[in-house]
């Protein structure tokens, strides 16, 4: 077995709070990291490190976690960029314009779809993703989502079944009769490929009834719950996630008193996606008022056509320090510990001794300059389970 000491961090983000500065980053300075059969081996001040088989000085970088985006679509053919266009001219997102991915996803070929998925991940991995989830959801049909979730199992284990993102339009005048295919043939075929279940419960997608339903379905098939709820207005989901005990609420931009208190008092991760407002063009979700509730909170892309075309990581932390007032480590935080909690792993979303040796190098002294330096290309490497993989 090879060690690999990485050495010269000016600092080291841990994501242990018994660590380094005592914070919930666990920030150490002048650190080391040796990495041994693809985990964390020893964290440490660098004067302190044993020695390894090989070295790499890092030369006065930062080293954070890899990110963990929880949530996003990358399963899909063609793209929505007039829609966008028109968006930005003033015309208000719905949740209808998924029926027009779904038409180029089901006219597209198996190549087609692994090879705009592998490009988004690759995007991913080069603004320091480690680990991401996909989800289906733009196939409707029986074989369409189980190809869709195939595929992405070929790329992650965090795959999610989204059978019920829309009701499409053969099902327009049957509803009830979707909801039966979803929670019957097509769960069946898709759960293979599936370790998660979710629903778009919004006005326009699911009601609370058939959100329940399908989540029900899902989990009595093995697979857990998570909720795209409350994105467009208010509404019952993050009610229903509560009620679940899904493992995140996606969204939450649209929250009331009660909402809140029910997810501060229960596990529910509540899982933001600033990417989505700036690309829609909506108020923010109100990030302050979760944290100040004690309410776990995540940072994800939600990458996908429609509501927001970007892979990046680092995109989401700067607009959720300037726009949703989280300080630069609570956004940090949430997007790699957070999104951990959120895909109910501990084994990454942070850096200590047993944890898989997924983190990115930053060309920067301070993991700050994420939020500092927006729009900027930091990430100078990356490495997954103690492999550089960037
Ligand atoms: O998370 N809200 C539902 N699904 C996606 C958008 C999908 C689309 O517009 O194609 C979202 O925002
Ligand atoms: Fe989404």
């Amino acid at each position: 077995m090879t060690s690999l000491l990485l050495t010269l961090c000016a600092e080291l983000v841990t994501n242990d709070p018994g660590l380094g500065d005592g914070s919930p980053l666990g920030v150490l300075s002048d650190a080391a990291v040796v990495v041994e059969n693809g985990q964390v081996a020893w964290v440490g001040s660098r004067t302190n490190a044993p020695a390894a088989d090989s070295v790499v000085d890092l030369a006065g970088r930062a080293v954070i976690p890899g990110f963990v985006d929880s949530h996003s679509h990358l399963v899909f053919a063609g793209d929505r960029a007039a829609e966008f266009t028109a968006r930005m001219g003033g015309q208000p997102y719905a949740a209808g314009g998924i029926r027009s991915t779904v038409a180029a996803t089901r006219a597209a070929g198996d190549e087609l779809l692994a090879a705009n998925l592998a490009r988004l991940v690759t995007e991913m991995t080069r603004q320091g993703t480690t680990t991401v989830e996909v989800k289906s959801g733009y196939g409707l049909t029986v074989t369409d989502e189980a190809r869709c979730l195939a595929l992405a199992r070929q790329l992650t284990q965090e795959t999610t079944y989204l059978g019920a993102h829309v009701v499409p339009d053969e099902y327009a005048d049957d509803p009830a009769g979707y909801v039966d295919l979803v929670t019957g043939p097509m769960l069946d075929a898709c759960a293979p490929y599936a370790r998660w279940m979710d629903v778009f419960c919004e006005q326009g997608a699911f009601d609370v009834d058939a959100a329940r339903a399908v989540l029900v379905a899902g989990r009595a098939a093995g697979l857990m719950p998570r909720i795209h709820a409350n994105q467009l207005g208010p509404g019952p989901g993050v009610q229903l996630a509560c009620e679940l005990g899904a493992a995140s609420a996606d969204h939450c931009t649209y929250l009331c008193d009660a909402d809140v208190d029910a997810l501060a008092s229960s596990a529910v991760v509540a899982t933001l996606l600033p990417g989505v407002e700036f690309s829609t063009r909506s108020p923010y979700p109100d990030a302050r008022r979760l944290l100040a509730a004690g309410v776990t909170v995540a940072l994800a892309t939600d990458c996908n056509p429609g509501s927001c075309y970007t892979t990046s990581i680092p995109l989401c932390i700067a607009l959720a320090v300037r726009e949703m007032a989280m300080t630069p480590a609570e956004a940090l935080w949430s997007a790699t510990m957070g999104g951990a909690r959120a895909l109910l792993r501990d084994d990454i979303g942070r850096l200590g001794v047993g944890s898989r040796a997924d983190f990115a190098v930053l060309d920067a002294p301070s993991y700050v300059h994420l939020a500092y330096r927006p729009g900027v290309p930091l990430v100078h490497a990356v490495w997954r389970a103690g492999h550089r993989v960037v």
